[in-house]
């Protein structure tokens, strides 16, 4: 049975080799610990495949590279290490968590040149991320913290450092009842949520956006193809608050989101539609195909 994340029967690969569960442990004085030098994917597999695979190595190995690391690995080294700890576990319908960071070493100070780049993969069974609030339509808060600016932080990589607010944020939410916190960004423009990106539909025609200043989620842009292919409008853009009011649907996206319907944000209400439920439907189609 699963107990505490950190008390589990299993595998976990650590550093090249596959390790007992309970043993995959670092020490109190790893950098990453102290000064977030750590980057992460999130990713699933469905029926012993895991969607976009490869490109969630290559975006570990940038997130590292954003973040003035060097990965010890290749992607394809990368990709057979998620294979071997899936088939470890004997997990085929899995949530998979790849994470990089800067090791103890020679140094313990801001800077960490001396210190090792390490990296481990787990896995674990896991279902919907919102839970029963999937298809209801997500219940959102609006976050007090707002997403940076690329000029303050490297907002493009998937790193530890950015999720501080997201925490926070989340269990803002969670303590008013909703499931997750819709994040503005510094200039006051709808960013994304504290763990996946939001789009927006008016009129039959999907608004979101523009990436350019936080994660260009993996289903974000997996989902805008789908769009176009299906003939659908979608304009990446600025977003005012203020806007939310015109829009009829609402939904995230994200690798452990997938595609989830939004009901409600602050005081804004959405309905779940045709193009929401379109979409998931499509998404769920193709993760699995
Ligand atoms: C902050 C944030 N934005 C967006 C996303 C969506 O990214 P993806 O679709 O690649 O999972 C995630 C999830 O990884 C996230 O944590």
């Amino acid at each position: 049975m699963a107990g505490a994340y950190d008390d589990r029967d299993g595998k976990i690969w650590m550093d090249g080799k596959l390790v007992e569960w309970r043993e995959a442990n670092i020490h109190i004085l790893t950098h990453a610990l102290h000064y977030a030098s750590s980057v992460f994917e999130g990713e699933r597999c469905y029926s012993g495949k895991i969607f976009k695979g490869h490109e969630h190595s290559l975006r570990l190995i940038e997130s590292a590279r954003l973040l003035d690391m060097q990965s010890p690995y290749t992607a394809d080294e990368i990709d057979r290490a998620k294979e071997e700890v899936l088939e470890a576990n004997g997990f085929k319908d899995a949530y998979v968590r790849a994470v990089m960071w800067r090791g103890s070493g020679e140094d313990m100070g801001v800077s960490a040149r001396r210190n090792p780049v390490r990296m481990a993969v787990a896995a674990w069974e896991w279902g919907s991320y919102y839970g029963e609030a999937k298809w209801q339509g997500a219940k959102l808060d609006i976050a007090k913290w707002k997403r940076p600016s690329p000029e303050t932080i490297p907002t493009a990589a998937k790193a530890a450092g950015l999720y501080m607010i997201c925490t926070m944020s989340k269990h803002a939410a969670e303590e008013k009842g909703c499931s997750d916190a819709l994040f503005m960004d510094w200039e006051g423009y709808v960013a994304e949520a504290t763990g996946a990106n939001i789009f927006f539909v008016k009129d039959g025609e999907v608004h979101t956006p523009l990436a350019d200043r936080f994660l260009n989620g993996i289903t974000r842009q997996t989902v805008i193809q789908m769009l176009k292919d299906n003939g659908t409008a979608v304009h990446e853009r600025r977003i005012k608050p203020e806007e939310l009011e015109s829009f009829q649907e609402c939904f995230l996206t994200g690798t452990a989101a997938e595609v989830t319907p939004v009901g409600q944000i602050g005081d804004w209400h959405f309905q779940v539609g045709d193009t929401t439920r379109k979409i998931a439907g499509d998404y769920e189609k193709l993760v699995r195909s």
